[in-house]
């Protein structure tokens, strides 16, 4: 039972304010649960309620949703069973009244529902993600490790966002782990030899100022080699251009590509030779998130292929998933718990997905904490794809050092078969 509901600012990994929730349970348990922040956001993802008040952190405060919490969610909740989870993430949805939890704030509502979760796994002496998943839940995912950032991301001029290597070939989680920290050294020793700054964007990536997005490409396909694996078979490349930051009325601007804007129809060959070119295993937004049938002509021209992946276009929200399997947008949806903003609602996309038969890839958030959740989130569903950012920088690695973890808990349980053909 609830009985006591706690919340507070912190900082993110980019250094602005978040939300952290503590939850006490009747029987003395107390956990605790941060929530993250992206940049590259989608328009219609749940509300991250900010204070506005610029006297405070540029406006980007959360004392409005600590307040929120505080005053609202925790007299709403105290007494009811923190077992209850699907009642209690509904209560929230229905407290808070709108269609996008912007009265209450989706960070405020996120914080306290996977708090609850993590205090509920706690009280009942369960792993989270046994207590999320169930005695199946053993397997690990293939890490996605994003270790060139642009975008949004960094202010290097590439306007893609993530260039990410996948070891898919590896045997297991953390050979997976050592095979994409080994390729991310080698590719710091690639740029120091070739005078590029090996200075990291927001999620531990290089951002090194290139002449293009292929150079970032050719560049990650020399570091596999120069690691030692074999480009394709052992370690493949994943893509997040997250399109709808260079997307514009004239069409997409990659100024490194071309000096005009490009049509859909132009973008989609550019990854077509790409995909031809190098071992391109996944694309996710490829296009922006208006751009619905130019995902669909992927899908349909590559879709056998490569697992193509829609993020801002489903911001983790069962109606656009639903849109997407109806109009064959993508085989594969990102999942970002707080673009939706409860454990239940993200379990319900995850169904959702499955029944559709799309693949799905769990994710972190731009703007992180050291939180840990996502991790163990990952392992309960099941998916076998995990993105958390490079091996680089504490936030990242909180999530990827709790998979190693889980893995040495299952021990010999521990299964790890990547969703990529190696
Ligand atoms: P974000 O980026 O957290 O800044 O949205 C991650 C992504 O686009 O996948
Ligand atoms: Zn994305």
């Amino acid at each position: 039972t609830i009985t006591g509901l706690k919340a507070g600012e912190i900082l993110d990994s980019r250094g602005w304010p978040t939300v952290k929730v503590t939850v006490r349970l009747e029987g003395g348990t107390v956990a605790s649960a941060s929530v993250p922040s992206g940049a590259s956001t989608g328009q219609f993802e749940a509300h991250e309620l900010r204070d506005g008040d610029s006297a405070r952190y540029a406006g980007r405060g959360v004392l409005k949703a600590v307040e929120n919490i505080e005053r609202e969610i925790a007299p709403a909740l105290i007494g009811i069973d923190a077992v209850r989870q699907p009642e209690i993430d509904r209560l929230m949805c229905e407290l808070d009244g709108t269609e996008n939890k912007a009265r209450l704030g989706a960070n405020a509502i996120l914080g306290v529902s996977l708090a609850v979760a993590r205090a509920s796994a706690q009280s009942m002496e369960m792993p989270l993600y046994q207590y999320l998943g169930g005695s199946t839940a053993r397997r690990l995912p293939v890490p996605m490790m994003n270790i060139i950032n642009g975008g949004k991301h960094a202010a290097n001029g590439l306007q893609m966002q993530e260039f990410m290597i996948v070891p898919h070939g590896a045997p297991t989680y953390s050979e997976a782990l050592r095979f994409g920290s080994e390729t991310y050294h080698a590719l710091k020793g690639l740029l120091e030899q070739d005078g590029f700054a090996t200075g990291v964007g927001d999620e531990g990536g290089f951002a090194p100022r290139l002449k293009n997005e292929r150079e970032a490409l050719e560049l990650i396909v020399r570091a596999i080699e120069k690691a030692g694996y074999e480009p394709g078979r052992q370690i493949a490349i994943a893509l997040d251009p997250a399109a709808t930051s260079f997307f514009g009325d004239d069409g997409y601007a990659l100024p490194g590509l071309g000096p005009s804007s490009i049509s859909s129809d132009d973008l989609l060959a550019v990854y077509a030779d790409w995909i031809t070119a190098f071992p391109i295993v996944s694309i996710e937004d490829g296009f922006a998130e208006s751009d619905w049938s130019a995902f669909a002509k992927q899908t349909a021209a590559v879709g056998d292929r490569i697992q193509i992946v829609g993020d801002d276009l489903y911001v983790t929200n069962p109606r656009f998933i639903r849109r997407g399997i109806d109009e064959k947008a993508t085989n594969a949806v990102l999942i970002k718990p707080n673009q939706i903003g409860t454990v239940t609602e993200t379990v319900a996309a995850i169904e959702l997905c499955r029944r559709a038969g799309l693949r799905y890839k769990f994710s972190h958030r731009s703007g992180e904490t050291e939180d840990d959740f996502v991790a163990d989130f990952a392992v309960a569903m099941t998916g076998g794809q995990f993105k958390g950012g490079a091996p680089c920088r504490g936030e990242r690695l909180a999530k990827y050092n709790r998979l190693l973890e889980i893995e040495r808990e299952l021990g010999a349980e521990a299964l790890f078969s990547s969703p990529f053909v190696a």
